[in-house]
C-alpha cells in the first residue's frame, strides 16, 4: 500500500525563500514531490542491515554470542560471499569504516589493487583506442583480491570471538546451499559466466563441461604435484565444484533453487583455518594462479602474497550540528561527500521542499561541480598527490558554487574541475551496516565491481573475481562502466589502488553514533549516501523513509540528471526542464542501507526495498 507523508510537500508548497536575490522566473511554481511512507525496523540494542536476510541474519547470531560489531563485520562479509554472489565477495575488495562506542575510528582500506604486470595502457589498442569489455569481462579485468587480507586485519585489531567462529556461519551456508530467492535466480540466468570449458586446453580442444568434469576427475592425482590439496569430489560434484553458478543443464534457475557451493566452502574452510593464508597462499593461491593462465590474465602469486589491507584516517566534515565521518581517498566518495554538504549547508533545502525544483537545482549543481573535481584530482593517494586538504577549505567550496545561476541550469561544458588546486603528480557492490549493543557502529561497502564482478569463477574454489580494473582511467576522458571518466590521478600503476565512488559514512551528535549509512551503485554512491543525510537531516524523514525514497543523481558528465519514477512531480519536471536541466529516466538505481540511533537510544533500521536487503536485530 502506498501513502504519502503530506506534511513534508505542503512545507514545500507553502515557502520558498531562497538565498538567492534574482526573481524568480514565472515558471518556477514551487512543489515539493510527496514522501512514499514506509515503516522501520526497531530494535533495542544492536542491529545489522545488509543486502541479504541470511548475511542480516548470521550478524545479529554472532552479536547475540557475544561479538562486536567487528565480528559481526567478518561474519556478514564472509556470508554475503555465499549467499549473495552478485557482490558479497571474497574475491573483490571494499571499505570499511567504524567507530567504537569509546570515540575510537578508524578506516580500512581493503581496496583491490593492479597485479604488477599491469601497464597503463594494458586496455589499448594499437590505434590507442579502448578495446570493448577487456576491463570488465574476463580474468584480465580482475585486480588483487583484498577482502580476506581486509577482515583477517579487522579482526586481528578489533574482534572479540575467535576468528574460527566468525568464519564459520559461511562455511556453513555453503556447504547448505542457498536458496534463490526471484532476484537471485533472474541474475544468475542473464549472466554468462566464464567457465573452464569455455577454454581450449593443451590437446583436449574445445570441451564441453561435462568432458571437462571428467579431465579434472581423471587427473585429480595431478592436484597434489601442483601444490593443490584435494579430496577428490565424486564425479557429480564437479560441476558445482567448478562452476556452480552455472545453469543447470535443464534450463534456467528458478527460485527456490539450491545453489551448493561445495568450491567455496572448500574455501571457506581453508580461511576459517589458515587465516589470510588459506587465501593469498597454499591451495587457494594456486587455484587463482591456474585460473589466470587459463584465462590469461596476469595476477601472480607474488601479486597474491604481497596484497596488504591499509589503514586510512577517516575524514571529517559537519553537517547541521551533525559530525560526519567518512571514507578518504582511494575513494573519492568522502571527499565529494563533504564536498556537497559544504556547498548545500547554506541553502534552506527543508523549506524549499523534497525533490521541489528549488532544492533539486541547488544540490544538482553541488553534484555537478564535485564530479568535475573528482575527475582531475581524485585518486590512489600511495601513488600521487591527492589535494584533499584544499578540496575540503570552506572558501573553496563556496566559491565553486558562486558560479550557480538562480533559476538556470549552469551547462557541464562550463564547469570544470576548481582551479590552482596542486595536480596530482606522478578509478554490483554491497554495503552493511552494524550497531552493537555497546554502542560500536560499522558502515562497510564491499565489492566486486559489476555484477558478479568479472563473471570468471575459480575453478576448483568456487568464487567469483572482479572486474575492479574498469574504476582505474583507461584512456583519459574515455567514460568507464559507470560513465565516469577521469585522467593521470587515476591511471593504470601496478599496485595503484582504482578509484572508487564507495562512501561507507557514520554521522554522530554530541558524540554519540546518530546515523551509519552506506550504498552500492557505482557513481551514484556519493549522491545516494548524500541523499540519506538530506532525507533525514532536513526533510525528517524515518530511516526506511530514507532509503526507500526515489532518488535523483548527477554526476557532471554526462549533463543530466538521473530520476528515478516517482522522484519528481510532473510539474517539478517541467520547472526544470524550464530551467535547462535535461531529465534522464531511468531504472531503479542503489540499494541504500540505514541505521539511525534515536534520541533514546533505541535503533531505527532502513533496508532497502528495491532489494532483499533486509533489517533484524534486538
Ligand atoms: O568502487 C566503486 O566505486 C565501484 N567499483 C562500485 C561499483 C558498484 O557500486 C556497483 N553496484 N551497483
Amino acid at each position: 500500500m502506498k501513502r504519502f507523508f503530506y506534511p513534508l510537500a505542503l512545507a514545500g508548497l507553502l515557502a520558498c525563500s531562497t538565498t538567492q536575490t534574482t526573481t524568480a522566473p514565472a515558471t518556477s511554481a514551487v512543489l515539493a514531490t510527496p514522501v512514499p511512507a514506509a515503516t522501520p525496523v526497531i530494535t533495542d540494542k544492536a542491529m545489522v542491515v545488509s543486502a541479504h536476510p541470511e548475511a542480516t541474519r548470521v550478524g545479529v547470531e554472532i552479536l547475540r554470542k557475544g561479538g562486536n560489531a567487528y565480528d559481526a563485520a567478518v561474519a556478514v562479509q564472509f556470508a554475503l560471499a555465499v549467499v549473495f554472489p552478485v557482490a558479497g565477495n571474497i574475491g573483490g575488495g571494499g571499505f570499511l569504516l567504524y567507530r567504537g562506542a569509546d570515540g575510537s575510528e578508524g578506516a580500512l582500506d581493503f581496496r583491490e589493487t593492479a597485479p604488477a604486470a599491469a601497464t597503463r595502457d594494458m586496455y589499448l589498442d594499437q590505434q590507442g583506442n579502448v578495446i570493448p569489455d577487456l576491463s570488465t569481462l574476463g580474468h584480465l579485468a580482475a585486480g588483487v583480491p583484498g577482502t580476506v587480507a581486509g577482515m583477517a586485519e579487522l579482526h586481528q585489531k578489533l574482534g572479540k570471538l575467535p576468528w574460527k567462529d566468525v568464519v564459520q556461519p559461511a562455511v556453513d551456508l555453503a556447504a547448505k546451499g542457498v536458496v534463490l530467492t526471484e532476484k537471485e535466480a533472474a541474475g544468475l540466468n542473464r549472466t554468462t559466466f566464464f567457465s573452464p570449458a569455455r577454454f581450449e586446453l593443451p590437446g583436449e580442444g574445445q570441451m564441453e563441461w561435462g568432458d571437462y568434469a571428467k579431465h579434472l576427475g581423471k587427473s585429480a592425482a595431478a592436484f597434489k604435484k601442483e601444490g593443490i590439496e584435494y579430496s577428490g569430489p565424486s564425479s557429480q560434484d564437479l560441476a558445482a565444484l567448478y562452476n556452480p553458478y552455472k545453469r543447470p543443464s535443464r534450463g534456467a534457475w528458478q527460485p527456490g533453487d539450491t545453489l551448493r557451493l561445495r568450491g567455496l566452502a572448500r574455501t571457506l574452510e581453508r580461511i576459517r583455518d589458515q587465516g589470510r593464508a588459506g587465501f593469498y597462499e597454499g591451495t587457494t593461491a594456486v587455484l587463482i594462479v591456474q585460473e589466470m593462465q587459463r584465462g590469461k590474465g596476469i595476477i601472480t602469486k607474488q601479486d597474491l602474497a604481497n596484497y596488504q589491507p591499509k589503514w586510512r584516517t577517516p575524514l571529517h566534515g559537519k553537517y547541521r550540528g551533525y559530525e560526519v565521518l567518512t571514507f578518504p581517498p582511494p575513494s573519492s566518495g568522502g571527499v565529494a561527500l563533504l564536498q556537497m554538504l559544504q556547498m548545500l549547508e547554506p541553502y534552506n533545502l527543508g523549506k524549499a521542499g523534497w525533490h521541489s525544483p528549488q532544492a533539486t537545482h541547488w544540490i544538482t549543481e553541488a553534484q555537478r561541480r564535485v564530479y568535475a573535481d573528482r575527475a582531475t584530482y581524485l585518486g590512489d593517494p600511495d601513488f600521487g598527490r591527492v589535494p584533499v586538504a584544499q578540496l575540503l577549505e570552506k572558501p573553496y567550496n563556496k566559491q565553486r558554487m558562486a558560479s550557480t545561476l538562480p533559476y538556470r541550469a549552469t551547462p557541464s561544458a562550463q564547469v570544470t574541475a576548481g582551479a590552482g588546486l596542486p595536480a596530482y603528480e606522478s578509478d554490483q557492490t554491497t554495503h552493511y551496516n552494524i550497531v552493537d549493543a555497546q554502542g560500536n557502529a560499522v558502515s562497510c561497502t564491499t565489492t566486486l565491481n559489476g555484477a558478479y564482478g568479472s563473471k570468471v569463477v575459480v575453478a576448483g574454489a568456487g568464487f567469483l573475481l572482479n572486474n575492479e580494473m574498469d574504476d582505474f582511467s583507461s584512456k583519459p576522458g574515455t567514460p568507464n562502466a559507470y560513465g565516469l571518466v577521469g585522467g593521470a590521478a587515476n591511471a593504470i600503476a601496478p599496485g595503484k589502488r582504482m578509484l572508487s565512488s564507495m562512501t561507507p559514512t557514520i554521522l554522530t551528535k554530541s558524540k554519540k553514533v546518530a546515523l551509519v549509512a552506506g550504498t552500492p551503485g557505482g557513481s551514484t554512491i556519493i549522491t545516494s549516501v548524500l541523499q540519506a543525510i538530506l532525507n533525514t537531516i532536513d526533510y525528517g524523514m524515518n530511516a526506511q523513509q530514507a532509503v526507500g525514497a526515489p532518488r535523483l543523481h548527477h554526476q557532471w558528465l554526462p549533463d543530466q540528471i538521473d530520476v528515478e519514477e516517482g522522484a519528481l512531480l510532473p510539474a517539478a519536471k517541467d520547472t526544470l526542464q524550464a530551467r535547462g536541466y535535461r531529465l534522464n529516466p531511468r531504472a531503479p538505481w542503489g540499494r541504500m542501507e540505514v541505521i539511525r540511533v534515536l534520541p533514546g537510544g533505541k535503533l531505527e533500521g532502513g533496508a532497502d526495498p528495491r532489494g532483499d536487503d533486509s533489517a533484524q536485530g534486538y
